[in-house]
């Protein structure tokens, strides 16, 4: 008998499952570290979102206000019966008496930077901000506006220097005559840094280079002592801005798509700015350029990614313990499945082991047979041997002679009785099964029993009302079963009873069903020290026995995957059982 063959190597059940687990962890993190991206990205966006039009509306609103202002200050002028005695008479010295303080009480406190007085066909009589220039023809919109619909307009106009100015154009009328014209302008600068700082967001005038010439936008900005680019963007230049410088990031390619309609998001200096443009019309509904709304998202980007660092942790922290919970398992899995093939192994080394023990006991076995048939062959040949010799010495002695040749045949008839047993015993091998009625066998065997009994031992029979029907081979049980009730009967030394009881009874271990057949005598009983060698081939403690009746009576049993056992009751006799399965 060989080494168990050695299967392959177990694969870990842990390495199986970590790698997938590990992996199935990693895209779940995946997939919430870029939920949480597009949330911020979703939140940053609405917000650019709401503030533009909330920007539009605000600048619109702080116009509408501005120009309310201008109307009262209009209807003020004209109201003023100097004012309007020196306009009747073209009286430009006396306007510039009149109404000089007026105006630069209006410039100090209300940023008013325009104060004109036109005459009906829009000639300038008088420029209260630039007394020097007059008489010439007023052709801007508002002007062109108010002149055909006769009543007050106000708008934003792109002056030709590029400043953006707030102009309100009042027609002066007095009951059904009209006198001329009242304007009155400011720029807007101020304007845009108010709402910058009511929606804390950074704006920049950006006006079409479609509306403003070169030479004469850098004109302005040097008046108003600013160093803008004209060159920054090909289509756009900055006019008035709340920032100090535009950020470097701001390019060509940022605009184009600012144009195009998104929203652009650019780093500047560590901090991140996210940008949109909001229409930007003049009174004559000119599309003259763009309020560009620069929006600081730094602190809102470090609140999201503090969210998403802690967030992140917590989840690599529960994942961890999950995975290390899972390992564990696993390990504990993978341990015990280990331990099982070992076991598997073990069992199978002793199970071979213990297969070659059996085969050596069946040498030694097979030895005590040889060494067994050899005694009890040897005792009567050797008694054949002598006794012929000593026939020889006295054949004159007929009577002697007879003797001898007595006993001889005696010593023959042992060996040729010895032979006959054995073949008996090698006999149990052929073995055929078929449906008998044990009942019928039980009675049969103990007819037979009385028949060679010398003694006439009474023999009790308890079968059940209706004995089942076994598979079995009858020749072989009814064998069994005469060795038993002989065996018996030779250790019963006075006139007791044999009894012979058969009864359903499932096996103990397997709980398959099954009958016990019983046969107790009330003998001597097995002397202890022979309890366990009673079924070995040869064993006997009788003279004239062979040994041989028990161990026929267990392989029959076996043969029938029954089984036989053997035991003293307590107040004295043998008990032998048979166990048959159903
Ligand atoms: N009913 C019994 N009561 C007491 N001892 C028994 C009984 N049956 C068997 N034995 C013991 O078991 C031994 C072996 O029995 P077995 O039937 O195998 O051989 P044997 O009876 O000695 O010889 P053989 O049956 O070949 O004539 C007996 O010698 C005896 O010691
Ligand atoms: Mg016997």
């Amino acid at each position: 008998m060989g080494e168990p063959a050695s299967s392959t190597k177990p694969k870990s059940i842990k390495q199986a499952f970590i790698y997938a687990f590990g992996a199935a962890l990693f895209v779940i993190m995946g997939v919430f570290a870029s939920a949480i991206y597009l949330a911020e990205a979703k939140v940053r966006d609405r917000d650019l979102a709401e503030r533009s039009p909330a920007v539009a509306e605000l600048f619109a609103v702080k116009l509408g206000k501005e120009s309310n202002l201008m109307r009262a200050v209009g209807r003020a002028m004209m109201g003023n019966a100097s004012i309007e005695q020196a306009f009747r008479q073209r009286d430009r010295q006396a306007l510039e008496h009149q109404g000089r303080e007026l105006f630069d009480t209006l410039r100090a406190d209300h940023r008013i930077t325009h104060l004109y007085f036109n005459l009906l066909d829009r000639t300038n009589l008088y420029r209260f901000h630039s007394p020097a220039r007059f008489g010439d023809q007023i052709d801007r919109v508002t002007m062109l506006q108010a002149h055909s619909q006769k009543q007050s307009v106000s708008g934003l106009e792109l002056g030709p220097l590029g400043t953006l100015t707030l102009r309100t154009v009042m027609p002066w009328q007095r009951g059904s005559q009209f006198l001329g014209y009242i304007e009155i302008g400011e720029e807007v600068e101020h304007l845009i840094n108010e709402v910058s700082d009511i929606l804390a967001v950074e704006l920049v005038v950006l006006v079409n280079k479609r509306y403003v010439e070169r030479e004469q936008w850098q004109r302005g900005q040097s008046l108003m002592s600013r160093q803008g680019d004209w060159a920054r963007f090909s289509s756009h230049v900055a006019q008035a801005q709340t920032m100090p410088d535009l950020p470097e990031a701001l390019d060509e390619v940022a605009l184009a798509r600012l144009l195009a309609g998104e929203a652009v998001k650019i780093s500047d200096k560590g901090r991140s700015l996210h940008i949109a443009l909001v229409p930007l019309n003049d009174a004559g509904e000119h599309h003259i350029g763009e309020l560009m709304l620069i929006r600081d998202i730094s602190d809102l980007e470090a609140t999201f990614n503090g969210y998403m660092a802690i967030v992140s942790l917590l989840c690599l922290g529960v994942a961890g313990c999950v995975f290390g919970v899972f390992y564990v398992a696993l390990k504990r899995v993978d341990d015990d499945y280990r331990r099982q093939r070992e076991l598997e192994h073990r069992l199978l080394r002793i199970n071979s082991e213990h297969q070659r023990i059996l085969q050596l006991e069946k040498l030694s076995a097979l030895g005590t047979m040889v060494g067994g048939i050899a005694h009890q062959l040897n005792n009567p040949l050797v008694g054949v041997v002598n006794m012929a010799q000593l026939a020889e010495r006295e054949v004159e002695d007929p009577q002697r002679l007879r003797e001898l040749l007595g006993e001889i045949q005696r010593a023959g008839k042992d060996c040729r009785s010895f032979v006959r047993r054995m073949l008996e015993f090698s006999k149990a091998s052929s073995f055929e099964r078929k449906p008998t009625n044990i009942g019928n066998l039980i009675e049969e065997t103990v007819l037979m029993f009385r028949q060679t009994e010398s003694r006439h031992l009474p023999v009790e029979v308890d079968l059940p009302e209706t004995p089942p029907e076994l598979f079995i081979d009858p020749i072989l049980i009814r064998h069994a079963l005469f060795n038993l009730l002989q065996n018996a009967a030779q250790a019963t030394e006075g006139h007791a009873p044999i009894a012979i009881r058969l009864a359903p009874n499932s096996d103990q271990e397997t709980g398959q069903d099954g009958w016990t057949l019983t046969v107790t005598d009330h003998g001597k009983g097995i002397p202890a020290d022979a309890l366990d060698r009673i079924f070995v081939p040869f064993f006997t403690t009788r003279s004239d026995g062979t040994g041989l009746g028990l161990p026929v009576v267990q392989q029959v049993v076996l043969l029938h995957d029954g089984q036989v056992s053997a035991r003293n009751h307590p107040d004295g006799g043998a008990e032998f059982t048979i166990w048959l399965p159903q």
